[in-house]
């Protein structure tokens, strides 16, 4: 007997390695009541209060939200920070230009009078958040119309958000959680002016780059450094050349003990968006019809983006960064729905939501409130697919058409004519136009998208049916959808800059008429129309009726699962995720290491791909593993490292620390066997890709000498 317990705790304890990992985003306020307990079993050795604290400094006073959608975090007593690479590529290309190319060459301030100023780039500190659910859904009550309720939480949240921030220059926001059934304040202090200070050449910091995107192993320098600059009070202020370095409340030691698998390390960002709470059905519609769907009519973009940027230099700069974003996307699809596929998890939902019904059915009261809940789901999504995969094809057919899209931009010119508006407005809007054209003409070229527009349209027209396509599409009088394109193009003034600027520059009232009749402008607005007229007025019924019985779901899972622990989806709010440092099994007889070293580098050097060319002043000190104080303890110079942190997009950027609180990493992808981690996660396959912090610090002091921002570091030996 004895025997057998033992040899039962050691499956049990095999098993529970060999996934050990812990699944969620959590909210860094909650992390004292469910968390801590377990980041403390698995190894951390700071306290919950230590990562987040409104008492007392924490390490959420160095993480930042970052522009749009990264996050970064400072690193210095001075306002130092770091993001990734590829979250700061449009400040470095703003920056670069032929003469100094700082994409193509790096760029490091070698001191602060140096650094380049970024209007319109800013970053956000959270000060503290707050659970305000009991005020925001004050007055709600059953049997109100989902209208009403909406409209009670949105005046009661306005009230909580201004009372929250009276006479403070900080922002506020109130966000719904668990589908609406929470809801909490985010009192957050943002700053402007945010310089570059460096950033590697594209050969380091996106080595690898669409090859290697979403993919282990990895040998990517993705990262790049910023200084926040405040006034003299050390508050937030506009861009002035008075300004001065900020002193930060916290900023997080920089440690060089690196990591060994099975360390525990934690994540700490801002998450975009995850839905790991969705109904087989939603699952089953995005995996196997919307994903499939944008991921054919993005290859055929692509391929025709390769094959005009292989026939020119100025092509292929001027469509680096669009292709960058077609292809992160339509890879991270492609992996999705194999993750889905692989893990069979339309079955597992279908099963979870079985048991669920039965659960529901065993008790009166409960059978009142949620026995129908999965049948409706199941209905409304049925009606919902063709729709919902009509817009899919909206978006990445009809707009992905660069002229479409621009043309759109017209629209408010033309009503304001058309309504005989102020010559105030209308000037205004030429005047936005004006603004828009050299940044839209600069980075397009009409030829590309003409072979675009063709392979869309065609596409399209023949994978949807008739009644689910703007009657445009169809019954045009030409023989193909190539002879419509070099006709359309032949015809628009939108084909080049110099005929948008003719209109433009001596813009009358009543010129609206001239862009109403031309033949891109008019195809766009039928699009548009299409759109308006007959997808959203359905899409938007059946997604707010998907959004009550979404909230209901949530509750009723969490009441049919009482001891489960459900962390709420990313809304890009700040996060933690923890795990352990981990290598995995991506197929039958292939074991992953949990970490890359620079000789990964030079091996795939010697490959002659394209994506692959390595920076030549790198292999010099690989040549003597001259690595100094960075090198790992068994003198090999690491690149990155793998662990099972639950991420998302967003999370670029992030720092990766350790047991006791001091940066190890830096977070920037995950792996593509693990990309289904948005929808389900598998402890056994999703594993976040970092930048080992070593590397990071050996090309700043070593490759880049700006062994000065190295000093201004606290680092830990
Ligand atoms: N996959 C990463 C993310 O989702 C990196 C994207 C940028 N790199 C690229 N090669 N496109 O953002
Ligand atoms: N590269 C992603 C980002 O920009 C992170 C990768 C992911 O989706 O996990 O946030």
């Amino acid at each position: 007997m004895i025997k057998r317990i033992v040899t039962f705790s050691v499956i049990v304890l095999l098993s529970f390695r060999l996934s050990y990992a812990v699944e969620g985003m959590w909210l860094p306020m909650l992390l004292e009541q469910l968390n801590e307990d377990e980041m403390t079993s698995m190894g951390m050795r700071i306290s919950a209060e230590d990562i987040y604290s409104i008492n007392k400094s924490s390490l959420k006073d160095a993480i930042l939200l970052f522009g749009r959608g990264c996050t970064a975090e400072i690193i210095s007593d001075q306002g130092l920070i770091l993001t990734n690479h590829h979250c700061g590529y449009g400040q470095i290309q703003r920056h670069s230009s032929v003469e100094n190319d700082y994409l193509t060459k790096g760029f490091w301030a070698m001191d602060k009078s140096q650094e380049l100023v970024n209007p319109g780039l800013s970053v956000t500190l959270l000060v503290r958040m707050e659970d305000v659910t009991a005020r925001a859904l004050n007055g709600v009550k059953a049997g109100i119309t989902e209208k009403e309720r909406a409209d009670l939480i949105s005046s009661n949240i306005k009230t909580i958000e201004e009372e929250a921030i009276k006479g403070t220059a900080y922002g506020a926001k109130v966000r719904p959680f668990y589908y609406g059934n929470q809801y909490y304040l985010f009192i957050t202090e943002t700053f402007n002016d945010v310089r570059l200070v460096g950033a590697p050449p594209s050969s380091i910091g996106k080595f690898g780059g669409d090859t290697d995107n979403w993919m282990w192993p990895r040998h990517t320098g993705d990262f790049s450094l910023f200084r926040i600059y405040v006034n003299k009070n050390n508050e937030p202020a506009d861009y002035s050349p008075d300004n001065v370095p900020y002193k930060p409340k916290n900023h997080l030691p920089v440690s060089l003990k690196g990591v060994e698998e099975n360390d525990f390390t934690f994540v700490f960002g801002y998450p975009g968006r995850t839905q790991e709470y969705l109904p087989s059905f939603a699952v089953d519609l995005i995996s196997n019809h919307k994903n499939p769907a944008a991921i054919r009519l993005r290859e055929q973009r692509l391929d025709i983006f390769d094959e005009y940027m292989n026939q020119s230099d100025l092509v292929r700069i001027q469509y680096s960064a669009k292709h960058a974003g077609v292809a992160n996307f339509w890879k991270k699809m492609i992996g999705e729905s194999r993750g889905i596929n692989r893990l069979d998890a339309v079955t597992k939902k279908q099963n979870l939501q079985e048991e669920f019904k039965a659960w529901a059915l065993a008790d009166a009261e409960r059978s009142k409130k949620y026995s129908s809940l999965i049948a409706e789901f199941e209905k409304t999504y049925n009606q919902l697919l063709p729709y919902s995969v009509a817009e899919t094809y909206l978006q990445e057919a009809g707009f992905s058409v660069e002229a479409i899209g621009y043309a759109l931009r017209y629209r408010k010119l033309v009503e304001a004519g058309k309504a005989n508006a102020s010559a105030d407005e209308i000037n205004n809007l030429v005047k936005q136009l004006q603004d828009g054209v050299s940044g839209f003409y600069k980075y397009y070229h009409q030829p590309l998208d003409r072979k675009v527009f063709a392979a869309m349209l065609n596409d399209w027209a023949s994978n949807q049916p008739i009644n689910l396509t703007p009657v445009t599409l169809r019954n045009q009088k030409y023989k193909s959808y190539k002879e419509w394109a070099d006709n359309i193009y032949g015809k628009t003034f939108l084909s080049d800059s110099n005929s948008v600027r003719k209109i433009l520059n001596n813009y009358k009232a009543r010129d609206y008429k001239k862009i109403e009749k031309d033949p891109l402008y008019k195809l766009g607005l039928s699009f548009f129309d299409y759109y308006q007229t007959q997808v959203m007025p359905v899409t938007g019924v059946l997604s707010a009726r998907l959004d009550s019985l979404q909230r209901l779901y949530m509750q009723a899972l969490m009441e049919f699962q009482p001891n489960k622990r459900f962390f709420p989806d990313a809304n890009s709010t700040l996060r933690v995720s923890y795990g352990k440092v981990d290598g995995y099994t991506p197929m039958d007889a292939v074991n992953y290491g949990h970490y890359t070293t620079l000789n990964g580098i030079i091996e795939k050097d010697a490959l002659g791909v394209y994506d692959y060319v390595v920076e030549p002043r790198l292999k010099e000190p690989f040549k003597d593993k001259n690595y100094g104080q960075y090198a790992a303890p068994d003198g090999t110079m690491r690149v990155a490292f793998i662990a099972s942190n639950h991420t998302t997009g967003g999370n670029s950027g992030s720092p990766v620390l350790n047991a006791d609180g001091h940066l190890v990493g830096l977070n920037f992808d995950r792996n593509w066997e693990g990309t289904m981690s948005d929808l389900i996660y598998d402890p056994d396959q999703c594993k976040n890709i970092s930048l080992d912090i070593r590397y990071c610090l050996f090309v700043i002091d070593k490759y880049a000498g700006a062994g000065h921002l190295v000093n201004e570091m606290t680092i830990i030996r």
